[in-house]
C-alpha cells in the first residue's frame, strides 16, 4: 500500500516537473524569438527544448505563422533539436499550423513552408550547396564558399518523413509525401508520394 502511494506520488511529481519544464522552455522560446527579431503569430510553441535560431543581422528574416510546433529531442524519430539559420538578406517563412521535428533549415536566400505541413525528425532543408562545385576554387579560402543558391518552396499539407534532405531549388507541391530517408533534388508535383535517393515517384496520394 505504501509502495503504491509512493509510486503515485513520484509519478505526480514527475508530471508536475515536466509541466514546469515545458512552461519554462516556452518562456525561453519567446526570449529567443525576440532576440533574433523573429516575427511570429499566436500559439507558437516548443516541446522538450528551445530551438536554435541564427539570424544574420544584415537583413536576415524569419517569419513564423500561428500555431507552429517545434518538437525537439524525445519523439521516436527526433534525436536533435530544431535549428533555423538565415544568411544576409535571406528569409525563412513558415505558414500556420506547421509541425517541425528536430528539423534543420538553412536559407541563404529563401526557404518557405506552407500551412499544415509536417516535417519528420532529423530532416534538413537547404537552399544552397554551401561550397563551390569547382575543386580549384574550393582550394581558395576566398572562393570556397561561393556556392549556388536557389530558393526552396514546400507547399501546404506536405508530409516529409524522418531523415530526409531537401536540396536547393526544390519545389514540393501541396499534399505530397516524401518517404523516410529520401534525398530530394527535383521538383515534386502536388498529390504524389516520392522516395529514395535521389527521390523518385512512388504513387499518387490517396484521398
Ligand atoms: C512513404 C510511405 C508513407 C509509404 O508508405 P506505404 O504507402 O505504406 O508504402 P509501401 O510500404 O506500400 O511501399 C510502397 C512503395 O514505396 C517504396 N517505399 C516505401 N518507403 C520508402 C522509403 N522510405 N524510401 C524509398 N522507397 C520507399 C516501397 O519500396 C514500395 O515500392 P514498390 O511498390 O516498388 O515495392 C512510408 O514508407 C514512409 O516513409 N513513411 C514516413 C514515416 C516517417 O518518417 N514519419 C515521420 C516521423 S517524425
Amino acid at each position: 500500500m505504501i509502495r503504491r502511494s509512493l509510486f503515485i506520488l513520484m509519478k505526480a511529481c514527475l508530471k508536475l516537473m515536466s509541466v514546469i519544464e515545458e512552461y519554462w522552455f516556452n518562456v525561453l522560446l519567446k526570449i529567443v524569438l525576440f532576440l533574433n527579431r523573429v516575427e511570429y503569430g499566436e500559439g507558437v510553441k516548443t516541446v522538450r527544448s528551445v530551438p536554435d535560431f541564427n539570424v544574420n543581422l544584415k537583413n536576415g528574416k524569419i517569419k513564423l505563422g500561428s500555431r507552429i510546433t517545434f518538437n525537439n529531442y524525445g519523439e521516436p524519430s527526433t534525436n536533435t533539436k530544431c535549428k533555423l539559420m538565415v544568411g544576409a538578406n535571406a528569409e525563412i517563412k513558415i505558414a500556420d499550423n506547421v509541425g517541425l521535428n528536430g528539423v534543420i533549415i538553412y536559407a541563404k536566400k529563401r526557404v518557405s513552408i506552407g500551412e499544415y505541413t509536417l516535417i519528420g525528425g532529423g530532416t534538413k532543408v537547404f537552399d544552397t550547396d554551401f561550397h563551390n562545385l569547382d575543386w580549384k576554387e574550393r582550394r581558395n579560402p576566398q572562393k570556397m564558399n561561393e556556392a549556388r543558391i536557389i530558393p526552396v518552396e514546400i507547399g501546404s499539407d506536405v508530409f516529409i518523413g524522418t531523415n530526409c534532405i531537401i536540396c536547393k531549388g526544390v519545389h514540393i507541391g501541396e499534399h505530397s509525401i516524401i518517404a523516410a530517408g529520401s534525398v530530394v533534388v527535383k521538383d515534386i508535383p502536388a498529390n504524389e508520394v516520392w522516395g529514395g535517393n535521389p527521390a523518385k515517384f512512388i504513387r499518387k496520394v490517396i484521398g
